[in-house]
């Protein structure tokens, strides 16, 4: 592409051998400087595309991260200067005028790749920040994901909606940001955790099919993978049933990757909700590698070891883990089974023995030979590895474990490749809550699965036992989106908001709007939303997302750079009819 403009002729990282004996003119930042003597020095130019060594010869006052423009001819470095690791690296500018644009004071930190600085001012010059090599890179494959997923989305007919961002709240589970009105004053509007209500009424308004790039806004506490403002792909569309939403997204997200890599993903299997609980531990499994958590109930039915008289034991195999791990190291990690809700952690290792392999140490005289025999057996373990067991309601063994096998042997984050995956049929309440009301996994107008709709009837625990027409996007362990199947119906819609305790007026008042839409004639209608922040994190392989975001907020939810959230003045919040309370204490 040509990015010369009416000051520069040329990019610094883009000139090569093809270029020698060009008269070129570069602008950029002074990356570094070399003094060879009293005329010459040797200057790093650099700008988007990279660095290019310029030969300066004249008098200057050039220094670190000045501003400035060089013309000269290019010319090839002597053979044993050449530096073969640098894309421009066969050449330099010999240059012949230099124009100082900008004088800069010393930068606040170092540019190179290899400093830590804290995130407090990298995040407080984050304009300096900005010109590393890495935050350039992952912003324009920031870039790249999101007009990827445009183009994905539109090939398939999807239509780009805006919906608004002063609402009334939308129920995501989080707290909403919320903005006075000065209009109504004691009235509100909230900043919307998704565009959740306003697709489902594109919808009934007939549009068939929706996409849009959205900002979303949660007040909860921040993580590596979670900021207050964050982006999703968010779409919606009618007439489908969950594979249709499949084969969209996993087109979408396809286009994103290979933009991005270069290579398509093929395989977007599926797992149900129980079955990655179950062998995982997570409703999020990382499926990059094995050690599976396997069941050995039945094994222990009847048991005289009091460690696994329990309602579930299950265990997993860390292959050749005697070598891996010391004892103090197992002593760790029986620790954190405990912090993570553990009675312990159970331990053993598998030994050579004449009659094949045998369990040793830890716990294993507490087992009888047949229990033994059968543990060996159902982890397929061999001499060398370590087999880690817990027992306890289960739950509380599927959490432990869970963490446990990605505590043991979760790979790097740029390892092992991309592995995306469907978690299809979650449950549609996650729990029984005060006067054993249920609590809801998704949103309220996610679809019931259609065989377990009658036991919505029964009420109690067996609600918890009916499956709901919502899935998630998972890509290497983490939760890249939902997305379901929605009510269509509004007795449907009015039996689930009684259940979950929301009262007719209660509902009226909050999604009133939507009942009375879905009055008018809504079509069955589906979708999904997946954070692009996340995506375009594990694409280029970052661990936290404030790495592919221009200006996050820190880990506690602040602006160093612009110093918000901050206190507006008394005028202004009169203005608002609001006073701020002292803080309690
Ligand atoms: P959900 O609440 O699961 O679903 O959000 C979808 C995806 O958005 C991303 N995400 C976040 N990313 C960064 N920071 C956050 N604080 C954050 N919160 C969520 C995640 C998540 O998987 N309206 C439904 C979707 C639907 O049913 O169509 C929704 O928003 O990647
Ligand atoms: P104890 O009999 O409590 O001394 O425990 C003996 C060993 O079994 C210790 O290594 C404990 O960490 C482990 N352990 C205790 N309770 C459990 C449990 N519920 N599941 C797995 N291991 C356990």
């Amino acid at each position: 592409m040509d990015l010369s403009t009416s000051q520069r002729t040329d990019m610094c990282g883009t000139l090569t051998a093809a270029d020698v004996g060009r008269t070129v003119t570069v602008c950029g930042w002074v990356d570094k400087r070399r003094e060879h003597g009293e005329h010459l020095a040797f200057i790093d130019l650099r700008d988007r595309t990279g660095v290019v060594q310029c030969v300066v010869n004249i008098s200057h006052d050039l220094r670190s991260e000045y501003v400035a423009s060089m013309t000269g001819s290019v010319r090839l470095r002597p053979d044993d200067t050449a530096n073969r690791d640098l894309a421009t690296g066969e050449i330099e500018i010999e240059v012949s005028e230099i124009e100082i644009l900008a004088q800069a004071e010393p930068p606040p930190f170092p540019l190179d790749e290899r400093t830590e600085v804290d995130e407090t001012i990298r995040l407080r010059h984050r304009y300096v920040d900005l010109r590393k090599e890495r935050m350039q890179r992952n912003l324009r494959t920031r870039a790249t994901v999101n007009s990827a997923l445009r183009r994905g989305m539109e090939e398939q007919g999807f239509v780009e909606i805006e919906t608004p961002m002063l609402i009334a709240s939308t129920p995501e589970g989080a707290r909403d940001f919320v903005v006075p009105s000065r209009k109504e004053p004691g009235s509100f509007y909230a900043l919307p955790q998704s565009p959740q209500l306003f697709k489902q009424l594109c919808m009934i308004g007939g549009i068939d099919r929706y996409y849009q790039i959205a900002r979303c806004l949660r007040d909860e506490d921040l993580r590596a993978d979670r900021q207050f403002e964050f982006m999703q792909l968010d779409a919606e569309m009618s007439f489908v049933g969950q594979e249709d939403v499949f084969a969209v997204i996993s087109h979408a997200v396809a286009e994103a990757t290979e933009a991005v890599t270069g290579e398509r993903p093929t395989e977007f299997p599926r797992i149900s909700w129980l079955d990655a609980m179950e062998r995982y531990g997570s409703d999020k499994p990382d499926v990059r590698f094995g050690m599976e958590l396997v069941e050995l109930t039945p094994i222990f039915e009847g048991t005289e070891a009091r460690v696994f008289q329990a309602p579930c034991v299950k265990g997993i195999r860390m292959e050749g883990g005697v070598d891996a791990l010391s004892r103090n190291q197992i002593d760790a990690l029986v620790e954190t089974c405990q912090r993570w809700g553990a009675k312990g952690l159970a331990w053993m290792k598998v030994v050579a023995g004449d009659d094949g392999p045998s369990l040793d140490a830890g716990v294993a005289k507490f087992l009888s030979a047949e229990e033994s025999a059968q543990v060996i057996a159902a982890l397929e373990a061999e001499p060398g590895d370590m087999v880690f067991l817990v027992a306890d309601e289960r739950p509380l063994v599927r959490h432990v474990l869970g963490l446990l096998r990605l505590e043991l042997g979760k790979p790097p984050v740029n390892e092992g490749g991309l592995h995306f995956l469907w978690v299809v049929d979650f449950p549609l309440f996650e729990g029984l809550g005060d006067g054993g009301k249920p609590i809801p996994a998704h949103h309220p107008f996610t679809m019931p699965h259609a065989d377990d709709v009658h036991l919505l009837d029964e009420g109690g625990e067996a609600l918890l036992g009916v499956r709901s027409q919502a899935y998630d996007l998972v890509l290497n362990g983490w939760e890249l989106g939902s997305g379901s199947i929605r009510i269509h119906r509004t007795d449907v819609q009015s039996r689930i908001f009684e259940l979950l305790g929301i009262g007719q007026e209660e509902a009226q008042a909050k999604f009133g709007f939507l009942l009375d839409a879905l009055r008018f004639g809504a079509p069955p209608h589906g979708g999904f939303a997946f954070g692009t922040d996340r995506l375009t994190a594990l694409l280029v392989g970052e661990t936290n997302i404030r790495e592919v975001i221009a200006f996050p907020k820190t880990q506690s939810g602040a602006d160093p750079l612009t110093n918000a959230p901050s206190p507006i003045d008394a005028a202004h919040l009169d203005d608002l009819g609001l006073r701020v309370l002292p803080p309690s204490t």
